[in-house]
């Protein structure tokens, strides 16, 4: 779907939660090599003896890490003279190849990218989120991790001028010889979906309960052809999305109702009960397991153009005036 013009009018729901911060700076990571989309290997550190790789955890659609992706590309091209070198890495088990290099093709990507199979490399680096970096100098000694810039916080996105760019910034101060003067930030974005291990005391399946509870909840957004970045309709995928579920649930972001309860009840009124979220979070906590096929509900019925009972009192068109929407940034309401 054509994703940006979501981004523009839904960003107020762009309220990524920050992470408790673990310090990573300072400590050396193990060497590594993943295979490039293109078959070529990535090793960090490179034989060339590199000044600095910057290894970055990508997303394809996690939305906030969908907003980043044109600013990595600019700061990968910005540093390519100077011996820094970008990697980009994707550790969700919900991301196929073909995920990946679409990704890669629309954001038009100079730098490599690779398939992290089973999260291995995101364990090593104890990653949480997409669009978390890390800067290792040619010795794996992390020189800089956290965020890219604090351009995108919760519900906002901030005018330039107040922006600090902690990786552009970490990275000018390395080459110049300097200590880095923040060398740990916290990370905002999407938490990495890394594969599940179902445990044999898990009360509940896929097919049995969380299928119904996702199609009460969220499925009228999250299907194909509708507005939510991704569908919560495939197993393979709600897998991969599971620890984010429970984050955006337990935080209220999803699924998304700002009518102040101060103000009466309102009939259409977009809430979930304890008991599911009560159900999503054991599921969740005890593996994500599938269970039996044939206790699967039957799917919905697909998305309507038009969703509410009425039939609208007016149809505006939009100005036939051409709108030229940014590579990078937010829209506010025309
Ligand atoms: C009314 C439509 C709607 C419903 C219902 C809805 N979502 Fe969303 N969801 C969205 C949109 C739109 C976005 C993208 C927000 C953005 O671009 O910042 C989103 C984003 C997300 C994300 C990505 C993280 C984020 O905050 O952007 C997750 C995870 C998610 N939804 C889970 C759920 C779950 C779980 C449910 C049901 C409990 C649900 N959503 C119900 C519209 C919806």
């Amino acid at each position: 779907m054509p994703h940006s013009r979501w981004v523009a009018a839904f960003a107020v729901f762009s309220c990524f939660l920050q992470a408790p911060a673990t310090s990573r700076s300072e400590t050396t990571m193990a060497p590594f090599t993943l295979t490039a989309l293109d078959g070529t290997s990535i090793a960090v550190p490179s034989a060339m003896a590199d000044d600095f790789t910057v290894v970055c955890f990508l997303g394809t659609e996690c939305p906030l890490a969908r907003l980043y992706a044109p600013r990595l590309n600019e700061l990968a091209e910005a540093f390519a003279p100077r011996n820094v070198r970008f990697v980009g890495i994707d550790s969700n088990c919900q991301d196929s190849a073909e995920d990946l290099q679409a990704f890669r093709d629309e954001f038009q990507l100079t730098f490599p990218v690779a398939k992290d199979a089973e999260n291995v490399v995101a364990d090593a680096f104890r990653a949480e989120r997409m669009s978390e970096v890390f800067v290792l100098d040619s010795a794996m000694l992390v020189r800089y991790h956290g965020r890219i810039d604090d351009r995108y916080r919760p519900g906002v996105s901030r005018t330039v001028t107040n922006v600090r760019d902690d990786l552009r910034i970490a990275l000018e101060e390395l080459l110049a010889g300097k200590p880095v003067s923040v060398p740990e930030t916290d990370v905002t974005g999407c938490l990495i979906g890394r594969v599940k291990h179902e445990q044999s005391n898990a009360k509940y399946t896929y097919c049995r309960d969380v299928a119904r509870i996702l199609q009460r909840n969220c499925v009228e957004c999250h299907q194909e052809g509708e507005i939510g970045p991704f569908a919560l309709t495939d197993y393979e995928e709600i897998v991969g999305w599971a620890d984010m579920m429970v984050e955006v649930v337990d935080n209220g972001r999803m699924p998304p109702w700002h009518a102040s309860p101060e103000h009466g009840a309102f009939a259409n009124a977009r809430t979930m009960s304890e008991a599911d979220k009560q159900v999503l979070r054991d599921w969740v906590a005890t593996g994500a397991p599938y269970g039996e096929a044939a206790e699967l509900p039957a799917a919905l019925p697909p998305a309507k153009a038009w969703n509410l009972e009425r039939e609208p009192d007016l149809v505006v068109a939009m100005r036939d005036r051409p709108f030229v929407v940014p590579a990078e940034g937010t829209v506010e309401y025309q």
